[in-house]
């Protein structure tokens, strides 16, 4: 039997804590184009070189419209994208030229001004966490104490919502991620988050506030449902991929004593280290998806129109033709240009935000707690294996 009339569900088993399945080097070695089972059976593909993987994400012949899109690693999530079709406002599942102009408003709202503004936020956020750490014991979870907080407090500044609304509605939110979840636990989760969301909405039209919600709802022209989608989609991307970052980085940085002790002594290596970490983790673990709109001929074989391409992230980054020696972890390398926010017009519309995160999430927790160190061995702490964003259960220090 050939590959192509029996090929392979995507690769979930790791062999080290920080490196992508290996099945996939493999691939990326001898089919950087492979025949992929999907979750659901469909018969698509992996994509697992650097170059390839970037070539699918700038031709518009492949599409990020949900309904061309199967999902390798659930039966009903279309990775992250809402179960019910065209919702107005849904930039993530839209083309060009739909796409664009839900884009250009949100980088318009993600300006120097508002960035500043929010560094400035996240700044004081941080060290408020790390004060109430403090205790006498020396001892906490980073993950419930620091990584998951941190930007879920960013979030809510940027929608004005609350943070204890946040705690009611995070294990909903929580829920809707996991792969297991049933479809109809999937649509129901989705439903009240889209409520939740609708309520910050509507007390924004009432009384728009300094912020990103309130800045679009003074834009105009966009309906509730559109404002309610944009909310959705920034409060569904934005917590996971920063907490698992902020963590599984701390945990690389605290595994890595050399690498660590030369961020302390030179903090200018910070910038390259959080491109280095986004790099060597990939937290997007099963990659990106896109549909073929018509038949394209990929690195040797022709994907057919209607099938699924899966952009693996992780082995495109670990792809020694772009980056030399891609498996060892270091902040010194040029790590720019790498492909954990993605690569086109759907390429990461916060990523900036995010690196801001991290650069203040590390440089604050090794600042403030100089004698950081893992309270457990390293091969105890629990990994998200099956999750869409991979990461670490829990991060238990002292200091
Ligand atoms: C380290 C953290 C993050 C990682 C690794 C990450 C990764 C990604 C990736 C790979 C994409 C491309 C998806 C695709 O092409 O299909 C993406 C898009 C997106 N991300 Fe992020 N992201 C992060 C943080 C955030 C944050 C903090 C927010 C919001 C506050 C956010 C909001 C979005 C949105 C709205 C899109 C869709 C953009 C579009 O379709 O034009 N992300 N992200």
């Amino acid at each position: 039997m050939s590959a192509e009339q029996c090929p392979m569900r995507i690769p979930v088993k790791r062999d080290g804590v920080f490196d992508p399945p290996p099945e996939l080097a493999e691939l990326r070695t001898h089919t950087p184009v492979a025949p992929l089972t999907y979750a659901d059976g469909h018969v698509g593909w992996i994509v697992t070189s650097y170059r390839l993987a970037r070539e699918v994400l700038q031709d518009p012949r492949f599409s990020s419209r949900p309904e061309l899109r199967h999902s390798a690693v659930h039966e009903v999530l279309g990775d992250g994208s809402p179960p019910e079709e065209d919702v107005p406002g849904m930039f993530v599942g839209m083309d060009p030229p739909e796409h664009t102009r839900y884009r250009k408003l949100l980088t318009g709202e993600l300006s120097v001004r508002r960035m500043r503004q929010l560094e400035e936020r996240i700044e004081a956020t941080a060290h408020r966490l790390i004060d109430e750490l403090s205790t006498p014991a020396r001892r906490a979870d980073l993950v419930p104490e620091f990584a998951a907080p941190l930007p879920s407090l960013v979030i809510c500044d940027l929608l004005g919502i609350p943070y204890p609304e946040w705690e009611r509605i995070r294990p909903v939110s929580e829920h809707m991620l996991r792969t297991d979840s049933t479809a109809d636990q999937v649509k129901e989760c989705y439903r009240a988050i889209f409520e939740f969301l609708g309520e910050a909405v509507e007390r924004q039209r009432k009384q728009p506030q300094d912020d990103l919600l309130g800045g679009l709802v003074q834009v105009g022209g966009l309906s509730d449902v559109e404002l309610t989608s944009i909310a959705f989609q920034l409060f569904t991307a934005g917590h996971e991929t920063t907490a698992n970052m902020l963590s599984l980085g701390t945990f690389t940085l605290l595994t890595h004593p050399g690498q660590l002790a030369a961020l302390k002594a030179d903090p200018a290596l910070l910038h390259g280290a959080v491109e280095e970490l986004l790099r060597y983790l990939t937290v997007i673990q099963f990659g990106i998806s896109r549909g073929a709109r018509e038949d394209v001929e990929l690195g040797g074989v022709t994907v057919k129109a209607g099938q699924t391409v899966t952009i693996s992230l992780p082995a495109a980054n670990r792809d020694p033709e772009r980056f030399a020696d891609p498996d060892v972890f270091d902040i010194r390398r040029p790590a720019a240009g790498n492909l954990a926010f993605g690569f086109g017009v759907h390429q990461c519309v916060a990523q900036q935000l995010a690196r801001a995160e991290m650069r203040i999430g590390y440089r604050a927790l090794f600042d403030r707690l100089p004698g950081l160190a893992l309270a457990v061995p390293a091969d105890r702490v629990e990994t998200r294996t099956t999750e869409i964003v991979y990461g670490i259960k829990s991060l238990p220090v002292t200091w």
